[in-house]
Parts: structure tokens; sequence; C-alpha cells
């Protein structure tokens, strides 16, 4: 057995009821795309178009949650977590978006969640993390102003089934990851482009995450309400002014949008010209109250750090980012910067509003290029990745900032996004072609640390 080098913590340094979890979501991980009377989401659609997805790969079959779910939760506890998240699937309960309500869908999540609780798997529960009903799309999806009587309609749903056994409820998952990659690059499903996709879009989500809180406060008794933020620290490339004014409508987009509404405090502005154009959707609707929402604790996801600069040839934000290879720091295998230092800045940054309660970091991880070798994945680049983002998670724990849980991502490799499954994430190892589990090194070494 691989030995590790020595951590700085252990579990009990984050305090006695910690939530040390895991995180999968339902588009990348289940499967069963079509089985049981699942309606068809927009990643489905998305996946056949070509060109789309690295390698031609589709959702399709995952890592067969779907199936497997007993398994993987067994899996979850084994590695000694005691939190599981994952999403609910809305064209499963949904197949039309609105409307129809398909029984065998409602039914498997209650397996799900039933299992969590016989093992002692806190359900943390996201209603959305990125696979809409592919009908809704074909109504507009997040730029119409429909989505949000179908989004309360999903999430009274939930609520209503699922309420009396879960508490720990995330509306969102990263608003800016769907409405730019999808609304606005085309990049994710459902492939829009342009501004005037990606500024109802942005304006929607920002009703959804508010109004899905107040939901689940007035259904669900005792519930602890969350949404998640992508939140990366941005840092400017020089100390020449055109590339600090850069970097802070960078800011605004990857880190303020979403969140300063949802605290009372209106879209951010700064003089960035392209918030003017979103405020002209908000004074049309005069929506700034019901933007906000009085959360319990926010889900913050951190990746990696931006390093902006000044770029007058890119439209609107006149900003580019240089990236992490070229600066010549350690990277994972997705080229994202290793940088636990950053993530201590954004807990920080993020404390710093005041009117956050709570914290979970609700998603962290890193893709390698693992390697399986005789029974074997020693992922040490993954263990040392671990190591240095807890210690600086700690640090900041201890210097104030009210961290109350942590999710690693995440259990199994599984389809990430539009790398398909090259990109492993996973504490656990899948060979697609079968469906075996490894649990890698990493997945040991979280076992020692919180088991031990
Ligand atoms: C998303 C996950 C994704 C991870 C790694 C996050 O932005 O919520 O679904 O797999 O990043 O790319």
């Amino acid at each position: 057995m691989t030995s590790f080098p020595q951590n700085t913590f252990n579990a009990k340094s984050f305090g006695d009821n910690f939530t040390w979890g895991i995180a999968i979501a339902a588009a990348q991980n289940e499967g069963a795309y079509n089985i049981d009377g699942k309606g068809p989401s927009i990643w489905d659609n998305f996946s056949r178009r070509q060109g789309k997805i690295k390698g031609g790969a589709k959702p399709s079959v995952a890592c067969d949650f779907y199936y497997r779910y007993k398994d993987d939760l067994l899996l979850a506890k084994a590695l000694g977590f005691n939190s599981f998240r994952f999403s609910i699937s809305w064209p499963r309960l949904l197949p039309d978006g609105t409307g129809r309500v398909n029984k065998e869908g409602i039914a498997f999540y209650h397996k799900v969640i039933d299992e969590c609780l016989k093992l002692a798997l806190t359900p943390y529960v996201t209603l959305y993390h990125w696979d809409l009903p592919a009908e809704l799309e074909k109504q507009g999806g997040w730029t119409s102003h429909h989505i949000n009587r179908w989004f309360n309609r999903y999430v009274t749903l939930c609520a209503e089934e699922y309420g009396d056994k879960v508490k720990d409820w995330i509306i969102l998952n990263e608003p800016i990851g769907f409405t730019s990659l999808g609304y606005m690059l085309g990049k994710h499903a459902p492939g829009k482009t342009g501004l005037a996709n990606f500024l109802p879009a942005v304006h929607h989500a920002a009703l959804a995450q508010a109004d899905g809180g107040r939901i689940i406060r007035s259904l669900v008794p005792f519930a602890h309400i969350g949404t998640t933020f992508s939140c990366s620290e941005i840092i400017p490339n020089s100390s020449r002014p055109e590339d600090i004014a850069a970097a802070q409508r960078a800011d605004i987009l990857f880190n303020r949008l979403f969140i300063e509404p949802l605290l009372g405090k209106g879209f951010p502005k700064d003089g960035f010209k392209l918030m003017d154009k979103l405020e002209m959707h908000n004074t049309a609707w005069k929506y700034t109250n019901r933007y906000q929402f009085d959360f319990d604790f926010i889900g913050l996801q951190n990746y990696f750090p931006i390093v902006i600069k000044y770029n007058p040839l890119i439209p609107i934000v006149q900003a580019s980012e240089v990236k992490a290879v070229s600066r010549k720091v350690p990277v994972t295998a997705m080229g994202w910067e290793i940088n636990a230092g950053s993530f201590y800045n954004v807990l920080k940054k993020f404390w710093k509003y005041g009117a956050v309660k709570e914290i979970i970091v609700t998603e962290n991880g890193a893709a390698f290029k693992d390697e399986l070798v005789n029974g074997v994945v020693d992922d040490q680049a993954r263990i040392h990745y671990f190591q240095q983002y807890l210690h600086a998670m700690h640090r900041a724990q201890k210097e104030g900032v009210n961290i109350r849980g942590y999710f690693a991502w995440t259990l199994t490799d599984n389809f990430e996004w539009a790398e398909g499954y090259n990109a492993r994430f996973g504490l656990v190892h899948v060979d697609f072609k079968t469906q075996l589990r490894t649990i890698k090194n990493s997945g040991y070494w979280f076992r020692d640390l919180l088991g031990g």
C-alpha cells in the first residue's frame, strides 16, 4: 500500500458536526436516459449533434447509477463520507417538463433517498444540475419567461414528494455555468449563443434560485437551503489599469452576477455596460425584491483561479484569460491551475459579503490522467491536490470563515459534459466498457482521513 505524505489536519480539525460529502449529478451519472418513462434532456439531444462533445460521447449510460445506485452509495459510505449530494433529473420526473408526472421517476429518487438514509448518508438534493427537459427547450428553455412557472412547478413537486425525508436542498448548480456555456458560448447544451439568449437566461436563473428557495422554505419544515456558485479568484495579469479593469469585469461575470441579487444588492454594475443591459430587464420588470432570498448557506464550488488581461478584440468583456499552461504553473489534466492559496482567497472573499451565514464547499476536485495498473490507480497527484485544498480550507475556517461542510467532486469517473468520458474526476475509477469500479488511492486516502 502506498504511503501518503503527512496531513496537517484530520477530519476532527474541522469540527464535530462537519459535513463530509461526495457529490454527483443526474446527467453525469445516471444513464438510463430513456428508461422507465424518462423524457429527453437537453444533454441527450445536444450530445447527438456532431462535434459538440469530445469523442462523440453521450450521457445515455454514463456510470449506470440508475441501476447501480446501491453499490455506489455503499462505496460513498465505505470511503467514510457522511453526506451524499446528487441531483434530481427534471425530465425523469416530468418527461415533458411540465404536466404529466412520471411515477417511476418519482419512485427512483425515493429509493435513492431511502438508501442514503439507511446508510446514514445525509442526502443533499440539487434541484437543477443542467439537464433541462428537452421539451421545454423547444419552447425557449431558460430564455423563456415561462421558465419560472415551469421551474416552480417542478420544485413544488420535489418538495411535496421528498420534503419529509430530505432537509438539505440546493436549488441551482452554478447558474453562470449553464447560462454562459449553454446560452452565450454554445459550448454546452442547448448550444445557444449571443446576448439575446444570455441576458434573459441570466435574469430567469436569478429569479429561479430565489423562487426555488422560497418554495422549499414554505413546503419543507426545518429545511436547510442553499444554492451553488462557481467561484474563481480573478487575478489581473499585471498592475496596468486596463488589466485591472478587465479583471473587475470578469469578476462581475464569474463571481458576483448571481450572488449579489440574491443578497438583495441587485445585479453588480460598476460601470460595466453589459450590466446596464441586464438592468433593463430588471427595471422593466421591477423584480429586485424577487431576486432576493435569505439562504441558510451558499454552496461554494472552486476549481481554479483565472488570470485576466485586457483584450479589446473580445466583444463585451474586452478581456481574455491567460491560460495556466502558458504561465507554467502546475495544472490538472483539464489544464486548470492547481492553486490552493487561491481557494483560500475565494473562501475569504465570499465570507466578506457578511450576509452569508454559512459556506458549504459543494464541489472541489481535479481530473488527472489516471491509469489502472494491476487493479490499482495510484493517483498521487489527486491526493496531493486534496491535501493542499483541505489545508487551505482549514486555514480559512480557523480564521473565522464559517465553513460547515465539504463535498469532494466526485464519487465515480463520469460524463464530464463537453469533455465526454476522458476527464476523470472520480475517487473511484470506472471502466466504461464493463462498469467495473476500482477505488483509487485518493479514495483510500479519504477513507483514512475520515475513518481514522
Ligand atoms: C460542475 C460539475 C463538473 C465539474 C468539473 C462543475 O462546474 O458542477 O458538473 O463536472 O465542474 O468540470
